[in-house]
């Protein structure tokens, strides 16, 4: 909730509009995170009703307005269901055209009668929507764990190869913190529900670090580089899902920090490569970036 001015016992103020969501539904975390995501959304406050920490409006109860979608102005009306909405889409350019359209005849009293049509399928609607989330994260942590054990092993096939002692303690001090990821995606992601390639996995990862080590350690460093440059973006992906649809207490900031593990790897690496890599070994870190996402496809499925 973005809102100044909080006092115990009402909600803030000082905004033109508050509008007061069930957090806790996942439908409206959605649709909520596309208003936030509005300019527009500035101007407005957003309290989450399902937060028992969050005060309610007077002579209001949280079971009332869970049930249906409310919004308070200014000076402390509140309205719900369809002339809420309206009364939001007002405040935003790009909507503002439906709240035109709503003051047609007619035509709140029909978005009035969708609405309540809508709330008995709410309950089945949410069901889906969390089963769906479920399975979402389940996906993207089966990809995480493939890709943490792949980079264990990456750094167990540049010991295998390596003899240069920079590049050895650099690969040491790297796989530690892989294994440590490892071991915090691992209690995230029942055993079931872990890729059935992890060998598979394991002799990619392998690999992707023996063969580098072969050429020596600028093709290591570079081929880090490649690989960071490809985890990064993938943990991104799932942390932007989470910041907008939320999720289990305690994700987002283990993805945050083994993202930030996972940069600072990226550029340890990109500095030790050097500039201007040849041909060869450009075209090699082009096969691991996209062997990388070609792995976490089939690894959320399999
Ligand atoms: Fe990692
Ligand atoms: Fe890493």
């Amino acid at each position: 909730m973005n809102a100044p001015d909080t006092t115990a016992t009402d909600v803030p103020l000082p905004a033109p509009l508050t509008v007061l969501y069930d957090g806790a539904c996942p439908l409206c975390r959605r649709e909520i995170a596309l208003y936030q995501g509005l300019p527009a959304s500035a101007k407005l406050c957003f309290a989450d009703v399902s937060d028992s920490a969050v005060p309610l409006p007077p002579a209001t109860t949280r079971a009332q307005l869970l049930a249906r979608f409310h919004v308070r102005h200014a000076d402390g009306r509140l309205e719900s269901g369809a002339a809420a909405f309206v009364a939001l889409w007002q405040r935003l350019p790009g909507w503002r055209w439906l709240a035109v359209a709503a003051r047609l005849p007619g035509v709140l009293w029909l978005l009035e009668r969708a609405y309540r049509a809508f709330l008995p399928l709410r309950p089945a609607l949410q069901a889906w929507a969390r089963r769906w989330e479920a399975g979402y994260l389940a996906r993207e942590l089966r990809s995480d764990h493939a890709g943490e054990t792949g980079a264990v092993a990456i750094y167990a096939g540049v010991l295998a190869v390596a003899r240069d002692p920079a590049l050895r303690a650099f690969a040491q001090r790297h796989q530690a913190t892989e294994a440590d990821h490892l071991r915090r995606v691992e209690a995230w992601l029942p055993a079931d529900h872990r890729s059935r390639l992890l060998p598979a996995w394991r002799l990619a990862g392998w690999l992707t670090g023996a063969l580098p080590a072969l050429a020596g350690p600028r093709a290591v460093y570079a081929t880090i580089a490649a690989v960071e440059t490809f985890v990064d973006q993938h943990y991104q992906q799932q942390i932007d899902h989470l910041l907008a649809h939320a999720g289990p207490e305690g994700l987002l900031p283990m993805l945050q920090s083994c993202q930030a593990d996972e940069q600072h790897h990226r550029d340890e690496a990109a500095a030790s490569a050097g500039a201007s890599p040849g041909l060869a070994l450009r075209a090699w870190c082009r096969v691991v970036g996209t062997g990388s996402a070609a792995a976490v496809v089939a690894a959320r499925r399999f």
